[in-house]
């Protein structure tokens, strides 16, 4: 059994302390805002954000931070990332020294084009900063439905600390090195899953689904490559597979604001209509600055800025996507010719 204190208590603060309490764990959930802790105590139920989770025993509601924080193995940062920053500042105080605290809220700092994990070591350098990220809404977890996430730290023993705590028989963990790997992911899907929504509300198909997941997630290796990720992490859980799931389901507010906008919505209205933060409105001009200071073209999120920020008709974006050069798909050092004769090279993947 371990204590945990939950910074944050919207949907996926709650439905992670659902299950944490599943696994026998004590949970402190802080949040900024007094009516939500009374409507927790009294109700012990997020009403407005996540109906229908009740939390058993074993859960203490607080709007102070010390005492979320103090007696915690382990803190689980669940802000959404505007509000990152000055959560990890107000922590600063209260975090010992090599506390663990898994970030899982998904964003780049749009002012400084720092990944969040970097934002919270520069506000908290005595944590141990984590990261937890996959296909993983908090409307199915909290229904004990099966999810499968990564989580990423600097050392092993922190990785797998956190695989003990939060794995259970319906909510797989695996551990990755790859901390920024897994924040790139996470953060650029969010901008996709606008596009999704775009394509779907100007009333595009699957076969147009399928191809920009496939093309986005290229898209997204690219930059992550470049920065420092590991390309097996773009094709694991935190990269493709939250990609696919954000821009399919219906639980995406990135993809919801994404259809209103293909409606013919402006970014604000969407954004009004959504009633809830829209990230990847935020990553998206960061993901642009992220492109030019690493020279990686990002043609699937350009236009994205293009429609949400220069007043771009959603169809003539799409348009011009279908319109760009000839392209070969693969990388072009590859050499033409007939393949599988001779000897191939060998793809150890961990399974
Ligand atoms: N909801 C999901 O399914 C899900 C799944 C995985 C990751 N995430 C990520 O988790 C993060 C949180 O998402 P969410 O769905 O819980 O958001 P949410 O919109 O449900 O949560 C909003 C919460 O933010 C807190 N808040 C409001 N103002 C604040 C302030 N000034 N300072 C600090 N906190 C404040 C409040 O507790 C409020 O309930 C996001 O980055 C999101 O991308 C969400």
């Amino acid at each position: 059994m371990a204590q945990i204190g939950m910074i944050g208590a919207g949907s996926w603060g709650i439905a992670l302390t659902w299950l944490l309490l599943q696994n026998g764990h004590q949970v402190t959930v802080w949040s900024a805002l007094e009516k939500e802790i009374e409507m927790l105590k009294r109700d012990r139920e997020q009403k407005e954000k996540l109906p229908g989770v009740v939390l058993p025993d074993g859960a203490e509601f607080t709007t102070d931070l010390a005492e979320a924080v103090s007696g915690a193995e382990l803190l689980v940062l669940a802000v959404p990332s505007p509000f990152t920053r000055s959560t990890a500042a107000s922590l600063r105080p209260y975090v010992r020294e090599g506390q663990i605290l898994v970030n899982v809220a998904k964003g780049i700092e749009e002012n400084t084009l720092l990944t969040l994990s970097q934002v919270i070591e520069e506000e908290l350098p005595q944590a141990d900063v984590a990261v937890l990220s996959g296909p993983s809404h908090a409307e199915e977890v909290g229904k004990g439905m099966p999810t499968a996430i990564t989580a990423g730290a600097y050392r092993k023993e922190t990785a797998e600390r956190i695989q003990s705590i939060f794995m259970n028989d319906v909510f797989r963990v695996y551990a990755s090195p790859d901390v920024l790997g897994i924040e790139l992911g996470a953060a650029l899907k969010n901008v996709v899953a606008l596009a999704a929504g775009i394509a779907d509300g100007i009333g595009c198909g699957d076969n147009a689904k399928a191809a920009l997941i496939t093309r986005a997630i290229k898209e997204i290796a690219g930059l992550g490559v470049k920065m420092g990720g590991h390309l097996e992490t773009f094709f694991g859980l935190s990269g493709i597979g939250d990609l696919i799931v954000t821009c399919a389901s219906m639980h995406s507010r990135n993809r919801r604001a994404g259809i209103l906008i293909g409606q013919g919505y402006s970014m604000e209205e969407a954004m009004k209509e959504v009633n809830m933060v829209v990230e990847g409105v935020y990553s998206a001009k960061a993901a642009l600055g992220l492109a030019s200071r690493y020279g990686v073209p990002l043609p699937i999120i350009e236009q994205v800025n293009e429609v949400l920020f220069s007043g771009k008709p959603a169809a003539q974006a799409a348009r011009e996507l279908m319109m760009r050069d000839k392209k070969i798909e693969i990388t072009d050092d590859v050499t033409w010719g007939k393949r599988g004769e001779g000897e191939q090279p060998s793809l150890d993947l961990e399974l």
